[in-house]
């Protein structure tokens, strides 16, 4: 048997309970972990530089001279009829080469900050070498072998 102030009560109390499940389900729509990481890398990453480049049977090749790769330490994204790559020159004959599609969800990866490749999606970070710095991707970026030769670097596919 209940009272009528005991409805009252458990009224006020189901209403309570379904503004707070209400709030917090808009949080959780509006702030998903993954989405805030990826608005900050987004928000402290920039472009790559793009460079074109030409595709000869297995080999594309790049012209290095007069582009951001010129210099060691330099960082393009190479773009191609066969996909896009996301080089780092790392001395004067050495490149690494990594193909340009993440390993989360297959965005372009498109953007770099001070010390990564950063995916435009949902923010993860590779290093160099293809490595996963951050999250959500799990696996590293696919590389490639190259050769340099008279300021020609070679991709092989
Ligand atoms: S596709 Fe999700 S982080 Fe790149």
């Amino acid at each position: 048997m209940t009272e009528p102030g005991d409805t009252a009560a458990s009224r006020r109390c189901f209403c309570a309970a379904a503004c707070r499940a209400a709030s917090a389900w808009l949080a959780a729509a509006a702030f998903p972990a993954g989405r805030s990481e990826a608005l900050r890398a987004a928000r402290d990453s920039a472009p790559l530089p793009t460079i074109r480049a030409d595709v000869d049977e297995n080999r594309v090749t790049v012209r290095t001279e007069s582009t951001p790769l010129a210099a060691v330490g330099g960082r393009a994204r190479i773009a191609s009829n066969v996909g896009s790559f996301l080089v780092t020159r790392t001395d004067e004959r050495t490149f690494l080469v990594l193909t340009a599609i993440c390993s989360h969800e297959a965005c372009l990866i498109t953007d770099v900050d001070d010390e990564a490749y950063v995916c435009p999606c949902h923010g993860s970070r590779f290093e160099a070498s293809g490595n996963v710095l951050t999250g959500p991707a799990e696996l590293p970026l696919y590389r490639f072998d190259t050769t340099f030769s008279d300021g020609v670097l070679v991709i092989q596919l």
